[in-house]
């Protein structure tokens, strides 16, 4: 794994990365905004999932007015990290919070799916007034704990 990170690092992409000023730093300003954009409208709907707002805020209108800016935030995200990862690949595939946040970053994607192919098919039962399903409140309650987890596995990569 160690030749195909060097390899990574020493790629054309990465040695601009690594050698033009301001690059790396935007690269991480524009990682941390996606971060604010996929996380923060992410936890508000799962609030709405968990009960709040459930008289006036019909659950497709938080859908359909927040999902959307978190998937740009996933993107900008992804597309940030994956070139900080190319520049700096030794030093980040090697530390150990490298695996928790691949991992963190999979259970987040399998717990939207599920979701999405699951119990929110039958949203129009649930959309406004009524107490939101089970299986809606345990995936809001999974997505706000991994994507803590996330931020905090992030942070962590930096240091450990
Ligand atoms: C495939 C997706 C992603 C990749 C490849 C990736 C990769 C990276 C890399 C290479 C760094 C820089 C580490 C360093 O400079 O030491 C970083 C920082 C970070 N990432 Fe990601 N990341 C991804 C998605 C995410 C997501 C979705 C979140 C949060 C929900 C996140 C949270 C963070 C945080 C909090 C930092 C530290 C930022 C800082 O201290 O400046 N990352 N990420």
């Amino acid at each position: 794994m160690d030749d195909f990170f060097s390899w990574l690092e020493r790629s054309g992409l990465g040695e601009t990365v690594r050698t033009t000023p301001m690059v790396y730093s935007s690269l991480e300003s524009v990682h941390i905004l996606g971060i604010a954009l996929l996380v923060g409208p992410a936890l508000a709907f799962d609030l709405r999932l968990l009960g709040v707002g459930r008289q006036m805020l019909p659950v497709t209108a938080a859908a359909r007015h927040l999902l959307p800016l978190s998937r740009f935030g996933l993107a900008l995200a992804v597309a940030t990290g994956a070139v900080m990862f190319v520049a700096g690949a030794v030093a980040v595939g090697n530390s150990g919070a490298a695996p928790w946040k691949l991992g963190l970053l999979i259970v987040a994607g399998i717990n939207i799916a599920v979701f999405h192919r699951g119990v929110y098919r039958g949203v129009n039962a649930w959309d406004v007034d009524v107490p939101t399903p089970v299986g809606a409140r345990i995936a809001a309650t999974v997505s706000i704990l991994v994507w803590c987890s996330v931020i905090v596995a992030g942070r962590l990569l930096a240091y450990t």
